[in-house]
């Protein structure tokens, strides 16, 4: 294998991890990536494990590979393992930790603009009950607005979301900047960082976060129905108790009495997916293993490229706005729809997203679109395959 400078990425090796490259240009990272080959191996093999000597003896036989999830995910986030749960996704862990926020009838919570779906569903849900939701506006540039949001920030507010980065848009909000705004106050800050996590370096200390929210299948490139929950142990004790708990989440203590673990344990239950838990700690480690700021670099050069192909193009334009860009490239095709772009592009063994307004109606809908093609690219993509995109594009007359 060719040395590589420790800061690049060996784009053969990790091709090579990914055999679906051979056949398959996959730009699909921003709804499910591919698992790389140690990935997918841990899991059969886990699987195997649990066929051959018990589900329960297989889980005490690699105890020390399904705690991985917790040491590679701290080490990723910058957090401690006893700070994070495993959960079967993103919206899963964001439930929990909304469910935790104590919230009262009057409490006011901002959010921004890029607030994915679920979240959304949830915040609608609870304003239902009398919590003063307020939208916190976007910045000319299409971030969310930091001086709007401090002038919102009052002591009546008690919660404060953010997606760092959205499923409609190229842009990554300032994270860190909401955090220490956020943290001047008594408010908790509870980050969506699903599309954020494995594609760059997140770290909950200098984000400020109180809670974040991750999944496995994005650009962590892990199984499907998994995700992480962190919670800052500091606030744990302020929090409501998890609405399901089982043994694992609690010890039951006498006949009448039960006590919460006092980590984020509390908001796990004892049965899940075991082998898909242990491939998010192999996942993990390999994201860890070719540097989060590698990856970044990377994945944020091949999605300007394809920015610039798109804007060379006389019958597409790109939607992506912000300052700081990521690896998700949005954009729309004269006289196609979205869907059959997507259509088009898999006919022709590329794959690629569409989205409606109803998946992101504040950000989609303050900007007037109807509906996107939507790219995300990873470290294993190429300029030839950005290349070939932006051909096929072309050729959509
Ligand atoms: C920004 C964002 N948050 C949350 C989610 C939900 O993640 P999950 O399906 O793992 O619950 C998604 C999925 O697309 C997303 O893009």
């Amino acid at each position: 294998m060719t040395e590589m400078p420790a800061d690049e990425i060996d784009v053969d090796a990790v091709r090579a991890d990914t055999p679906a490259c051979r056949h398959l240009i996959h730009f699909n990272n921003c709804g499910t990536s591919l698992p790389p080959q140690p990935v997918l191996e841990s899991m059969i093999d886990y699987l195997r494990l649990e066929a051959s000597i018990g589900g329960y003896e297989a889980a005490e036989a690699e105890a020390d590979g399904l705690a991985r999830v917790y040491r590679a995910g701290a080490e990723l986030l910058g957090c401690g393992p006893d700070e994070l749960a495993f959960t079967s996704g993103s919206s899963e862990a964001w439930w929990r930790a909304f469910l935790s926020v104590p919230l009262a009838a009057g409490d006011r919570v901002l959010v921004g603009r890029t607030e994915y779906l679920a979240n959304m569903l949830a915040l609608i849900q609870v304003g239902e009950r009398g919590i003063d939701v307020e939208v916190v506006p976007d910045d000319p540039r299409g971030q969310i607005d930091l001086d709007a949001l401090n002038a919102m920030l009052d002591e009546g507010v008690r919660l404060v979301c953010l997606t760092s980065i959205a499923m409609s848009n190229g842009l990554v909000n300032p994270t860190a900047e909401v955090g220490a705004l956020v943290n001047a106050t008594g408010a908790y800050f509870l980050v969506d960082a699903c599309q954020a996590v494995g594609q760059i370096p997140v770290d909950v200390e200098a984000w400020g976060c109180d809670f974040l929210a991750f999944t496995g299948r994005k650009f962590v490139r892990g199984p499907r129905g998994t995700g992480m929950l962190y919670v800052r142990r500091s606030v744990m004790d302020q929090l409501e108790a998890p609405t399901f708990i089982d043994g694992r989440s609690a010890e039951w203590t006498s006949e009448t009495s039960y006590r919460l673990q006092p980590t984020a344990q509390r908001f796990e239950l004892f049965e899940t997916a075991y082998g898909a838990k242990l491939g998010l700690g192999v996942a993990l480690d390999y994201a860890l293993g070719l540097g989060l700021a590698a990856i970044e670099t990377r994945v944020v050069g091949l999605a300007e490229s394809l920015r610039t192909g798109l804007d060379g193009l006389a019958n597409a334009r790109c939607l992506d706005t912000g300052i700081r860009k990521c690896g998700i490239v949005t954009f729309e095709v004269d006289g196609h729809e979205s869907a059959e772009v997507a259509r088009r592009l898999r006919s022709v063994a590329i794959n690629a997203g569409s989205l409606g307004l109803a998946s992101s109606r504040l950000d989609l809908g303050s900007r007037s679109i109807a509906e996107i093609v939507r790219v995300g690219v990873h470290y294993f993509n190429t300029e030839d395959e950005v290349d070939r995109l932006v051909a096929e594009i072309a050729s959509l007359r």
